[in-house]
């Protein structure tokens, strides 16, 4: 039997590079979209740290290039297509605005075009957010629960969430959306607050620096693993029929629980070093997100397995080998 193949955008980031893992592990001929970099020494680094580099197939073109999405399935023939890529930092769509409207948002679009055009068949996976919940309507927000976006990601997100949802009904396709709450891990970008404490906790520890300079203490997440959300991607495009899910952890924790936690692990206390920069706060904020994944868990058979207290253990002891080693990522 010939094996599955999938295409993966945004096979360079956090997501990516687990989901590859996970496809290589199933046997699947695994093909990414790849976008162009001056830094093109780095931009495999996190398929590299995982152990995927060699194993996948990278081909150059861009979310934005709809000919380089046509000609790149084209060429992968994908049966089924992840789509993973955004301009995905929060903080950065009040800076730039437009073009994560037009990755974020329009990107989905192109990539819904270009399966509908070259292989209708192919399975979609779009990668929603917990973000599109915003201003919250419901304690616990499920696959029910009314959006509010507040940010122009979340906004951009929404847009991409409904077309998706639009194509199925419109033209009949496999397309599913994951609205994933958030999940980090050691290969999450350093912008993002998790991996900015992990990695400023082990630079203490390690005497490079002495404080942590954060925004919101008192933002709460519904933070999992990365490991364990990439099955939920995969198990989605394994139904008979295309349909949405969320997947959470049902726990929520502020960000100043999250830094007590990784202090501790190292035998710090988070009161001695975090500092509030007025620099990191946002025009607007999400306060406070909590998933109910029971859709997932009924359906789909998945569950969150990894704890928060081993989430942010694996992350503090992954940038002190990293710093100890001198590795960048
Ligand atoms: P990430 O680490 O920021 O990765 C984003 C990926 O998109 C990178 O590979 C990036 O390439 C690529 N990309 C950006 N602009 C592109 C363009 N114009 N054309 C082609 N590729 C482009 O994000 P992640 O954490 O893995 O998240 C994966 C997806 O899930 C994103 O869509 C994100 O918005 C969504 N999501 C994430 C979470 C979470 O908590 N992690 C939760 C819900 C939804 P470069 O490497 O070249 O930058
Ligand atoms: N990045 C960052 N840096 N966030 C900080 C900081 C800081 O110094 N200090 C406090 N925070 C707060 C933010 O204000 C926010 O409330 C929370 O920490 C989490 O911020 P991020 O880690 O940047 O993630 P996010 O929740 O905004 O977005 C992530 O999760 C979404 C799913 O809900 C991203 O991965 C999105 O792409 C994803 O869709």
């Amino acid at each position: 039997m010939s094996r599955k193949r999938a295409l993966i955008t945004g096979i360079t980031g956090q997501d990516g590079a687990y989901l590859s893992h996970l496809l290589v592990e199933k046997g699947y001929e695994v093909h990414g979209l790849l976008r162009r970099s001056a830094s093109a020494d780095v931009v495999n680094s996190r398929l590299r740290w995982i152990g995927v580099a060699d194993k996948v197939t990278l081909h150059d073109g861009n979310l934005v290039d709809q000919a380089s999405i046509i000609r790149v399935l084209q060429i992968a023939k994908p049966s089924e297509i992840y789509n993973l890529a955004a301009q995905s930092f929060v903080k950065s769509s009040w800076q730039q605005p437009s073009l994560t409207g037009t990755v974020t948002g329009l990107g989905a679009t192109h990539m819904l075009e270009a399966l509908r055009t070259v292989c209708p068949e192919a399975r979609f996976y779009q990668a929603s957010s917990s973000e599109m919940f915003g201003t919250v309507q419901e304690p616990v927000q499920s696959e029910t629960t009314p959006f509010y976006p507040r940010s122009p990601y979340a906004a951009a997100k929404l847009y991409a969430h409904w077309m998706t949802i639009n194509y199925r009904e419109s033209y009949g396709l496999h397309a599913s959306c994951g609205i994933l709450f958030n999940h980090e891990s050691p290969l999450r970008g350093i912008e993002f607050v998790t991996r900015k404490i992990s990695d400023g906790v082990a630079r203490i520890k390690l005497g490079l620096q002495e404080t942590l300079a954060l925004g919101n203490l008192d933002a709460k997440r519904d933070w999992g693993h990365a490991r364990d959300y990439v099955k939920v991607m995969w198990l989605m495009l394994q139904q008979d029929k295309p349909d949405d899910y969320v997947a959470a952890t049902g726990r929520t924790a502020s960000v100043r629980e999250f830094c007590e936690l990784a202090f501790a692990h190292v035998g710090l206390r988070a009161g001695d070093h975090v500092v509030v920069d007025q620099r990191f706060l946002r025009p607007a904020e999400v306060d406070v997100l909590l998933g109910d994944a029971s859709k997932a868990r009924d359906k789909l058979g998945w569950e969150a397995e990894t704890s928060l207290e081993q989430l942010v253990a694996e992350m503090v002891d992954a940038d002190l080998a990293r710093l100890r080693t001198h590795e960048h990522l």
